[in-house]
């Protein structure tokens, strides 16, 4: 039987390859209006959102609320300290008291039960802004950015080096739909999470885990990084340190994937640790428009969830 389509947007692999080719299309199609300085299209003019942060974040709180507000919107921060979901309150009551107030709730959180809890109790579409599993919105932005700076996104090979975290997850997921050469290359013990892995191998994908990154770069159109110690981790920062030794993307690493290659990283990046300022900095980097490109893809996910 039919898939039944999602109000929320949880998982890159809830949605058919159909659907999210649409979302990046409008994402285009709606970046085009915003950066022409055309300010008519208002679609979501009298709605609001409830941005929930469980966690830091400058990237996924600027692009949410400012997207919202240029296509007529208001969103409305939530921090750390405000509802303390899970604590101060249940997040099914959170759940169902913000829908009542707003059109659509967008939440950043540890454990990745709770965005499920809350688009279950939810009465509006929840919108995954980070969970300790996976970052969708922000494999979104980088498939945008891929599209624009490769042409496509089918048939590349991306090579991830570093932690086997939430945004490898959500590049496996990206996987599932889209036939990939993905390639994770992190120290062992620190792969991603293997039923995931079989996600998308199991739909085609070729998937490949490596200790190797200086091997497994070569040939790949895009390298890709993130911090080695992510939020919810920073204890451990001093300890990955160590482990990770040989892991930095840098100069001599770029050197070796070849002439082809660009360099992406989610952000925030911490230079000379997991990346060096020379490979961030090099002509061939991408990371700054694929910052950009987290408001474009979002206002596109927006679009879809409310059907606007
Ligand atoms: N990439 C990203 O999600 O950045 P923030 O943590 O700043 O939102
Ligand atoms: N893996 C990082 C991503 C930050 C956008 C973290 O979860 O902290």
């Amino acid at each position: 039987d039919a898939k039944q389509i999602p109000k929320d947007f949880l998982h890159i692999d809830d949605f058919d390859k159909d659907t999210i080719m649409k979302i990046l299309n409008r994402a285009i199609e709606v970046k085009a209006m915003i950066k022409s300085g055309d300010r008519s299209f208002q679609p979501f003019k009298g709605k609001s959102m409830a941005m929930i942060f469980a966690k830091p974040s400058m990237r996924t709180r600027v692009s949410f609320e400012t997207g919202f507000f240029l296509l007529g919107g208001h969103a409305i921060y939530l921090g750390p300290d405000d509802i303390q979901m899970g604590k101060r309150e249940e997040t099914r009551d959170v759940a169902r008291v913000l829908s009542g107030y707003n059109d659509i709730i967008m939440a950043r959180v540890f454990a990745h039960q709770d965005i499920l809890d809350l688009a279950k109790y939810a009465a509006v579409p929840v919108i995954n802004g980070l969970t300790d599993y996976n970052h969708p919105c922000q494999i979104m932005a980088d498939a945008l950015t891929m599209l624009e700076h490769i042409g496509r996104i089918e048939n590349t090979k991306v090579v991830y080096v570093g932690d086997g975290n939430n945004i490898v997850h959500s590049w496996l997921r990206l996987a599932a739909l889209f036939p990939l050469h993905f390639v994770c290359a992190c120290p062992k013990g620190f792969e991603p999470d293997a039923k995931t892995v079989e996600i998308a191998r199991s739909a085609g994908s070729k998937i490949e885990i490596t200790d190797d990154p200086m091997e497994a770069v070569k040939g790949a159109d895009v390298v890709y990084t993130d911090v080695w110690a992510s939020m919810g981790q920073k204890e451990e920062a001093e300890y990955r340190k160590k482990v990770f030794q040989g892991f930095t993307v840098d100069e001599a690493m770029m050197e070796m994937a070849g002439p082809n290659a660009f360099l992406m990283h989610c952000l925030p990046a911490e230079r000379g640790i997991e990346v060096t300022d020379g490979a961030i900095e090099a002509p061939n980097s991408i990371v700054f428009p694929q910052a950009e490109n987290r408001m474009h893809a979002q206002n596109a996910i927006m679009l879809h969830v409310l059907g606007a």
